[in-house]
């Protein structure tokens, strides 16, 4: 399809200066209404995975509050399978997982989680592991026998059937068809690096669908191995940073919806190697674009500013807001060149942008990237910030423009390090409920949301301070939006209007 539904409500929105809604919109199999959260072994461990792992991250899950979060899909990556039984059923490594794989699902889901697996729709997997192409209906019920909610399916040894959009699409729909004839729901998330476009034609068999080669723990540095700097890409690779990703994703945004969405791929927030700033913008982007928001890390070690970063509830909530709509760049300055090759995407060393998204109940989202070396003082005009609502062909006057805007800084309200090791070390139980945000074990205040007993959409509605951040500033009518953005950083806003704003009277003018 050349627009998604909500590209399309938005702009009819857009035109009439309306709310957009997500009325009409469904999930192909009524999945993933706001992008997937979860856990994934594969950035921290790669191969060197069992059931000790799963299930002891799964508790450290639960005891820092990154269930209550949102975070529900435990998900089991590459290297699991020891081939076939005899009868070609899939089994799994009697090592890694001595009790077999629907003892690690129980498990899981008597603590609240969801379980995702792996498989390829190949010959093999990446790891060289039994694959499912031409398999699809036995591996899909063996899944579903196995008690599985979510399956990462990736595309390696996929013996040359990709080159157009159809042959990948047919192949991505068998699995897709074999998944919805188990009966049992569970999230399809399509691992095909970009190839053949997926944006244009995954919304109708897939939740999600990775649009780069593999993320590795890097901001910016170009490499060899991930070739592409821009969506046109016949050879996604692995190794592409940060900024590469988020460069490549900007154009092929507003393809995701509700139920389908762009998984610009799994989150290194906490693999060491970015620095905190760094780590902020990685995190915040990927939210604010809609991505499904997959940790990376090792949650059994992880360090306080780690479970601060994952912890942001005032960011979660802009990924998980109902409307579905990702942010869109406004601007980039420099522009990025079109067409280059990996040896000069170094125009990110001193890139700058901004993006803004409709969020729902009139609230927008507006963010600064300075991906330059030094600290920027960027600006955004209204007409930057509300670009859709000007450039829409019609004359007609955009009283948004004309109103007054609260601004609140969504990483203001980040936990403090005492708090998240207050957590890590278990001298602080979580929130139990959406306002309930300290507890009497501990006089250290703490910022966390739970999204268990209210959703981020009704918490929003609510006013609930986890979700708002802090109010830093106004925009005037026709005003400019500022940020201090630090080397490599973010600044995000919520911004929502104090209403009004019709056009002035003559006799004001
Ligand atoms: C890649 C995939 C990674 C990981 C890996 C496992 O193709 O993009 O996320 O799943 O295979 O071998």
């Amino acid at each position: 399809m050349a627009r998604s539904i909500i590209g399309y409500l938005a702009t009819i929105a857009a035109l009439l200066d309306f709310e957009a809604s997500a009325a009409g919109t469904a999930s192909y199999n009524g999945l993933a209404l706001t992008p997937q959260m979860g856990w994934d072994n594969w950035n921290a461990f790669g191969c060197d995975v069992d059931e000790e792992l799963l299930l002891s991250t799964a508790q450290k899950m639960v005891d820092f509050g990154l269930r209550d979060l949102g975070y529900y899909y435990v998900i089991l990556d590459d290297c699991w399978s020891d081939g076939r039984t005899s009868n070609g059923t899939l089994q799994a490594n009697a090592t890694k997982f001595p009790h077999g794989i629907p003892y690690v699902a129980d498990q899981l889901h008597s603590i609240g989680l969801g379980f995702g697996m792996y498989s390829s729709a190949g010959k093999y997997t990446c790891a060289q592991y039994a694959a499912s192409l031409g398999m699809e209906k036995q591996d899909a019920q063996t899944f579903a026998d196995w008690g599985v909610d979510y399956l990462k399916y990736d595309n390696c040894y996929n013996e040359g059937q990709e080159g157009t959009a159809l042959i990948t699409y047919t192949r991505y729909k068998a699995m897709s068809d074999a998944l919805n004839a188990t009966g049992r729901p569970i999230l399809y998330s399509m691992c095909n690096w970009g190839q053949d476009n997926p944006w244009n034609w995954a919304q109708t068999i897939a939740n999600s669908w990775r649009m780069s080669g593999d993320v590795y723990d890097s901001f910016d540095r170009p490499d060899a191995r991930c070739p592409c700097t821009t969506y046109e890409c016949t050879l996604p690779g692995f190794h592409c940073s940060v900024m590469n990703i988020l460069n490549k994703a900007a154009p092929v945004l507003n393809k995701a919806q509700p139920g389908a969405w762009n998984d610009l791929d799994m989150l290194e927030v906490g693999n060491s190697r970015m620095t905190d700033d760094e780590y902020k913008t990685h995190f915040s982007m990927w939210a604010i674009a809609k991505s499904p928001l997959i940790m990376g890390t090792d949650v059994t070690t992880m360090t306080a500013q780690t479970l601060s970063i994952y912890s942001n509830a005032a960011i979660i909530a802009i990924n998980q807001d109902p409307l579905g709509i990702p942010a869109l760049r406004v601007w980039q300055s420099p522009a990025q060149p079109q067409n280059e090759t990996y040896s000069t995407d170094a125009y990110t060393a001193g890139e700058k942008s901004f993006w803004t998204g409709q969020l729902n109940g009139g609230d927008y989202v507006a963010a600064f990237v300075n991906s330059g070396p030094a600290p920027a003082t960027l600006t955004a005009t209204m007409n930057d910030i509300f670009i859709d609502l000007v450039t829409t062909g019609s004359n007609a006057p955009v009283p948004r423009l004309m109103q007054t805007w609260d601004v609140y800084d969504l990483w203001a309200n980040r936990m403090s390090d005492a708090s998240a090791q207050a957590i890590i070390t278990g001298n602080m139980t979580m929130a139990t409920n959406a306002t309930s945000k300290s507890n009497a074990t501990s006089t250290l205040p703490v910022q966390t949301y739970n999204a268990t007993a209210m959703s981020y959409a009704n918490g929003v509605t609510a006013n609930d301070t986890a979700l708002l951040g802090v109010k830093v500033s106004t925009i005037a009518p026709m005003g400019t939006l500022m940020a201090q953005v630090p080397s490599h950083g973010v600044v995000v806003y919520r911004l929502r209007s104090q209403g009004g704003g019709g056009m002035r009277k003559r006799d004001e003018l």
